[in-house]
């Protein structure tokens, strides 16, 4: 059983076409130019993440996957049974079925995702391998407050978010604290979360995950440009643009960008930017973060934090929180 929410309206346009425009303007305006980084999931960005996740230098997909598997009944029991879970950007659906499998009767499986095609087909999929389970598939952006299905969070049950991939680091510190107390109001008492979060070590490791020498990162960092092209009327030229990644220490970050290759102006909706030789787009923050760094980020988020799991190589680590 499947329901959809906020897949609305006849134009096929979604709620969120008016802000992609507005951040769009508003990220290309500034003294330093950034996007917004969800931007890279249309649904060719999403099939090139998913892409990223196979790449041999991007570890981060590989071990969380093995953990998930590794440790899926110790995260069931601490899930419990009869819970409402709620996955925050849950692209391609495809580490939940680890605690769906270990889950003693999950009553729901709520997917949240901006990339609506990708997330009508994923939701889609699970609803039919678990006939069992109420799934509901809800088209929105996460990193703003939206509505949960009607009926979810009824008083016999608990609501559990899940929040994998290490999506988290994408916000700064205090914009990921923000986001923890926002979950902490939605998921409510007796509720929990489990979290994936990339664990901080040696730059060579972390600099090559995001410099795959396939190339897969720079279509996926440049695809942001094509999107604006499709969607918004833009006229970015791809080839003028070149992919920039590197680990800063001191905020403990992976940082990549579109660098200019040109004096160059480019137009989107009629709106003219212009690009100095070597002018850099921020495009997306990746945040790193030790395992006590983050328990004292849920702490001071309204989280006790439960357990913690992490691979043989800490790598990776992932995070049961309680409310
Ligand atoms: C999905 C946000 C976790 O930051 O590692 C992968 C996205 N960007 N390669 C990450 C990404 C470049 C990824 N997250």
């Amino acid at each position: 059983m499947i329901s959809l929410s906020n897949f609305d309206s006849a134009d096929g346009s979604f709620a969120t076409d008016n802000d992609f425009l507005a951040e769009v303007i508003l990220g290309l305006s500034g003294a330093v130019k950034s996007l917004p980084c969800k931007y890279f999931y249309d649904e060719v960005g999403s099939k090139l993440f998913d892409s990223i996740c196979e790449s041999p230098e991007y570890y981060p997909t590989r071990t969380e996957l093995k953990l998930m598997k590794d440790v899926a009944p110790e995260i069931a029991n601490a899930i419990g049974s009869n819970v409402d879970l709620i996955e925050y950007g849950s692209g391609a659906s495809k580490k939940i079925r680890y605690v769906l499998d270990a889950l003693e009767m999950p009553a729901s499986y709520v997917a949240v995702d901006i990339s609506r095609n990708f997330l009508m087909k994923a939701s889609r999929s699970v609803a039919q391998d678990y006939p069992g389970i109420a799934v509901h598939a809800v088209c929105a952006d996460f990193t703003k407050p939206f509505d949960l299905p009607k009926g979810l969070g009824i008083r016999s049950r608990r609501s559990v978010g899940y929040f994998p991939g290490s999506t988290i680091g994408n916000f700064t510190r205090p914009e990921a604290k923000e986001f923890l107390k926002a979950c902490v109001e939605t998921l409510g008492p007796g509720g929990g979360m489990l979290v994936g979060v990339d664990l901080k070590k040696d730059p060579m490791t972390l600099e090559a995950a995001y410099n795959d020498a396939a190339g897969v990162t720079k279509a996926f960092n440049l695809n942001i440009l094509s999107h604006i092209n499709r969607e918004l009327s833009g006229n970015f030229d791809l080839q003028s643009f070149g992919h920039v990644a590197f680990y800063n220490k001191e905020l403990g970050r992976i940082e990549m960008h579109l660098e200019s290759f040109k004096k160059q102006s480019v137009t989107v909706s009629g709106i003219e930017f212009c690009f100095g030789p070597g002018e850099r787009i921020h495009t997306e923050s990746s945040y790193k973060y030790d395992i006590d760094e983050f328990q004292t980020l849920a702490l001071s988020a309204g989280f006790v934090p439960s357990k913690v799991w992490t691979d043989s190589n800490k790598l990776f680590s992932v995070h049961f929180l309680q409310i």
